[in-house]
């Protein structure tokens, strides 16, 4: 046995090729490494796809350099700006519809989604979080896996509904919990996980979306 292989369940035999290529975009809030994976898993021609826009809440967040670097367009909306969350979202819906996407992906996106958002892009507006759900849902997934003695924990790639973290699951990745592991070492682990997990659950809504 390998215990240092990651379980992925389910997965994906190979991946689907989209004619035209999946067009997807990300909304984001913090760092952005998922965003840039996501992305640089479309180079690597691995999933078939363009990530071409960038939406952040957060005018000081990472993801926007990352963005800059990789020459995908970004947009600020500052929740700040807006009277009411549905404003925020009817405002992503007009400027993502505008770009015809067809995915949304939260890629640590810290807002709560509202039903304006949910209802435009049904079965196409993604999330990852770093736990197996329907554990530790919410903020601290990380902190509350470790602080429950769980020996395993992970993270999932589901499908956004009305309620945080509920939405129908479809992928996730198990990481094991080290009895030396801190708050900042097993996100490490899980955010190499979340890397790998999050081009799997696109294709895996893409492949609906599109059929076949
Ligand atoms: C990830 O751990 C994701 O699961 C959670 O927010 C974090 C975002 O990380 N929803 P990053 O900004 O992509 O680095």
């Amino acid at each position: 046995m390998d215990f240092d292989k990651p379980l992925i369940s389910p997965s994906i035999k190979r991946w689907p090729s989209f004619s035209p290529p999946l067009n997807i975009g990300v909304l984001a809030s913090g760092n952005g490494s998922n965003f840039e994976a996501l992305v640089r898993s479309t180079y690597k021609g691995s999933l078939n796809a363009t990530v071409s826009h960038l939406i952040v809440n957060n005018p000081n967040c990472e993801a926007i350099n990352r963005a800059l670097k990789l020459g995908v367009q970004c947009d600020l909306l500052d929740h700040r700006d807006f009277n009411k969350r549905e404003d925020l979202d009817n405002e992503i819906v007009k400027l993502f519809k505008a770009k015809n996407i067809e995915i949304i992906v939260m890629a640590g996106w810290m807002r709560i989604v509202t039903d304006k958002l949910v209802e435009s892009f049904p079965g196409r507006l993604i999330n990852i979080h770093p736990s197996i759900l329907p554990s530790f849902k919410g903020i601290d997934a990380i902190k509350n896996a470790l602080n429950a003695g769980v020996k395993i924990t992970g993270c999932s790639v589901h499908l956004v509904s009305k309620e945080v973290d509920s939405g129908e699951i479809l992928v996730q990745a198990a990481v094991a919990i080290d009895k030396h592991d801190s708050i900042e070492s097993l996100s490490r682990k899980i955010q190499v996980e979340e890397h790998k997990l999050l081009p799997i659950g696109v294709a895996i809504a893409a492949k609906r979306w599109r059929g076949g």
